[in-house]
């Protein structure tokens, strides 16, 4: 009870502080949400997408799984994507990785963890295909964070390639797809990849995942 007790603290100094600063705060939120962002990352603790973003709610729609991935046949990942760009049409995506995830490097790695292996044979397809050049990388800590470049940027095209984002294309709609990389050792994000909004620099990705 210790530890939840701390987060109902927290929340109503939160809740009270954002009232005081401005009354409206959240009468003005209830009316609905149109955010600039639909996130996707990492489940890591160290990563909180608004937090190290400055991202007020309203601000992101957030999605996060293990590695920041986006399959094809995953219904979860898929109906926030769907919402957020046909529903709330937000003009933006970004796909955001992580140095030091522990996701990718299950995946770098041979030992079996199990069910979770399911979820990472995406990431180590893309490890398989990179052999070359991570191999070349210095030490362990390099290959990973390369791994985790090379991850992010995959599922940039991954998601380019959706229904649903071929679709608001077609159509002329635009939620441009971005990759970046937060650095949990300086707290820095870097992007990687920005504004991809068409199939021509969607097919640009390929040499490089
Ligand atoms: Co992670």
């Amino acid at each position: 009870m210790k530890d939840l007790q701390r987060l109902l603290d927290n929340n109503r100094r939160w809740a009270e502080l954002n009232a005081q600063q401005d009354p409206q705060f959240f009468a003005s939120r209830a009316q609905g949400q149109e955010p600039k962002f639909l996130a996707i990352g990492c489940s890591d603790s160290r990563v909180p997408l608004e937090m190290l973003t400055g991202a007020e709610p309203g601000e992101m729609f957030v999605h996060r799984n293990i590695a920041n991935q986006v399959y094809p046949s995953d219904l979860n990942a898929l109906s926030v994507l769907q919402y957020a760009v046909e529903a709330l049409k937000v003009p933006n995506v970004l796909v955001l990785g992580h140095y030091g995830c522990g996701g990718v490097a299950a995946a770098m790695g041979e030992t079996p963890f199990g069910l979770v292996d399911n979820w990472l044979g995406d990431i180590r397809d893309v490890r398989r295909r990179h052999a070359h050049e991570i191999d070349a990388l210095p030490d362990e800590s390099a290959r990973l964070d390369r791994l985790v470049e090379l991850n992010v940027m995959h599922q940039v095209l991954n998601l380019a390639r959706t229904p649903v984002i071929q679709m608001a294309w077609r159509q002329g709609r635009r939620p441009m797809i971005h990759g970046a990389v937060f650095g949990v050792r300086d707290g820095l994000l870097r992007t990687l990849v920005t504004e991809v909004c068409t199939n021509a620099q969607a097919d640009e990705l390929i040499p490089l995942v």
